[in-house]
This record gives C-alpha cells, sequence and structure tokens, in this order.
C-alpha cells in the first residue's frame, strides 16, 4: 500500500526554510538579472498622470524580489503604495528589516501588509482596490482558484496596468514531473502551459520573456530541506521508502542535470508572463 506522504505546501515555515536552501545554493544568483528587468518593466509603464502609484505584490516572501521593483519604482515615481499580500509571517518580518534597512530611498513609499492569501484578501473587499501593477512571482502554483484569481486579479487593475506573473517554465520541470506526479503533489496550476491557458481564455494580450538560471544540485549532497522542495513533500527522505528516496536522486543525477565546470546543475528556468491592461482588450 502507497504510503501517505505530507504535502510541503500545507507546512508554511517548513516550505520557506526549504526553498531558502535553493536560494542558498545558487538559485540567488537570479537576482542578477531582476535589476535590469525591473528597471525595464516599470520603464515600461505611463503613470505619470496619477498622483500615487499602487502596487499589489503578491506571494512576496522575504521581499528579494520586491526589493528591485520598488528600486526602479522610486527611481521614477515620487507616491508609490505598495501593498503586501503573503501569508507567512516570517518572511514578512524579513521585509520589514529590509524596508528598514532602505528607508531613506524608500521614503515617498507607502506600505501596507496583509498576513494572508490571495484569495482571502480578494473576498475580504480587496477587489474594491485598483491597482497600477501587480506581480505574483511563484506564487500562482499556491493560489487556491488560480484561474478565477486571475480574472479578479486582471479586474483589480487600472486602465494602462501591469500584471506579472512569472513562473517556472514547465520545460525545465517535465523531466522529474513524471516522478513527481507519482502520488506525491497535487497543484492545481503547475507551470507555464497552465498559467498561458488561463490567460489565453482571459484574452489578453501577453507576451513571454524566458530567463534560464541554473541551480548548483549535487544528489550525493542534496540536504533534506531541498530535497523536500524538489519533491513538494515534507521530509521526503525520511518519510519515503529508501529505495524511493535512492531513485529519486539518482533520477535527479542522471536525468535533470548537466554537469558544468566540473559543477553539477540543474536548470530552474523561468519565465514572465505579462499582461496589460489597455483600452481595446475591454
Ligand atoms: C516560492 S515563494 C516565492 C517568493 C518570491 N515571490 C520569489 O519569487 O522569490 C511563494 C510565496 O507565495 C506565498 N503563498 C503561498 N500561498 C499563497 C497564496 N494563496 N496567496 C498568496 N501567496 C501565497 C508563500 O508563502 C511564498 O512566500
Amino acid at each position: 500500500m502507497a504510503r501517505l506522504s505530507a504535502n510541503l505546501f500545507n507546512y508554511l515555515d517548513e516550505y520557506h526554510l526549504s526553498f531558502q536552501t535553493l536560494l542558498d545554493n545558487g538559485l540567488k544568483s537570479r537576482e542578477c538579472r531582476y535589476k535590469e528587468d525591473a528597471i525595464q518593466m516599470i520603464g515600461k509603464l505611463d503613470l505619470e498622470s496619477r498622483s500615487e502609484v499602487r502596487v499589489l505584490s503578491i506571494g512576496s516572501g522575504n521581499g528579494d524580489v520586491d526589493f528591485h521593483f520598488i528600486n526602479a519604482l522610486v527611481d521614477k515615481y515620487t507616491a508609490i503604495h505598495y501593498t503586501v499580500v503573503e501569508p507567512a509571517n516570517g518572511p514578512i518580518d524579513k521585509f520589514k528589516r529590509l524596508i528598514e534597512s532602505n528607508k531613506d530611498k524608500w521614503n515617498g513609499v507607502n506600505f501596507t501588509f496583509h498576513v494572508q492569501e490571495v484569495e482571502e484578501y480578494l473576498e475580504e473587499g480587496g477587489t474594491s482596490d485598483k491597482y497600477d501593477v501587480i506581480h505574483a512571482c511563484h506564487s500562482l502554483y499556491r493560489f487556491r482558484d488560480a484561474e478565477n484569481t486571475l480574472r479578479y486579479l486582471y479586474n483589480i487593475l487600472s486602465m494602462e496596468g501591469m500584471l506579472l506573473i512569472r513562473v517556472i517554465k514547465d520545460e525545465s520541470h517535465s523531466r522529474y514531473q513524471t516522478l513527481l506526479d507519482n502520488g506525491l503533489k497535487s497543484r492545481e496550476c503547475r507551470y507555464r502551459e497552465d498559467a498561458i491557458k488561463m490567460i489565453g481564455k482571459l484574452d489578453l494580450e501577453s507576451r513571454n520573456e524566458v530567463r534560464v538560471l541554473s541551480i548548483l544540485l549535487d544528489p550525493a549532497m542534496v540536504g533534506n530541506r531541498m530535497l523536500d522542495f524538489l519533491t513538494v513533500v515534507l521530509n521526503f527522505r525520511n518519510s519515503r521508502p529508501p529505495d524511493e528516496v535512492e531513485d529519486c536522486l539518482r533520477y535527479f543525477r542522471d536525468e535533470c542535470c548537466y554537469v558544468k565546470a566540473n559543477e553539477i546543475m540543474f536548470d530552474y528556468a523561468e519565465e514572465d508572463i505579462i499582461i496589460w491592461r489597455k483600452q481595446h482588450a475591454q
């Protein structure tokens, strides 16, 4: 009989610790691109007539990604209202420390935090707010009803506003998808294909920008937490039968990784889907 395993998504603190191991083992390198990307994206906004630019960040984590958006925003606009919706307390505390250490540069930014899931935020009246920029970076997979939530988000976008959905590009993960789909994982929205399908249904203008990143992944050294994140199973190494763990590690090494300069690399490609709210798309 198949052994039951705990879905990592149901354990927010553990989930964040696991995600951190990916960042610490190479994924942080993605941020080299984020600064320039944020400047380009914010540069395309045409919101000069607004007295205040309103931003909604969904699933911010500790604000590492927001950091680049906020810097790009304050370089262009003087008054910004920045709303964060993030269900985990620990990362929000870190985000607040980030604000404190940037308080001089970010003094034109008024922050509001909602420690809740995006669905709760919208149900409690968030839909009465309008935003000029909404971004959900790697949080779409966690939405309870991704399609309806995307629709809501589009509806609360102001005219000329921008909705950015950053997701994992499915090709990079499809190689171990088969393994993870083996009853261990349940995700309503998987990766880019699902997001594009939903966005297509919304009949929006969308544009893809692809980045490919790598993290170091030596299966012999993979820590328990990193393994938890990659398999989406809490305590994978100790809660699954030893032969399955062995198989999984072999699978990562032989099917998913490649060697570069004596290092074992694992592609973590991500994609930005950008949706503009234009008059003609009404
Ligand atoms: C993989 S992390 C991404 C963090 C950050 N945006 C980044 O790109 O590094 C996903 C984040 O979504 C948050 N999250 C989980 N469920 C959510 C929900 N239903 N609504 C909003 N955020 C959620 C998690 O707590 C977590 O901080």
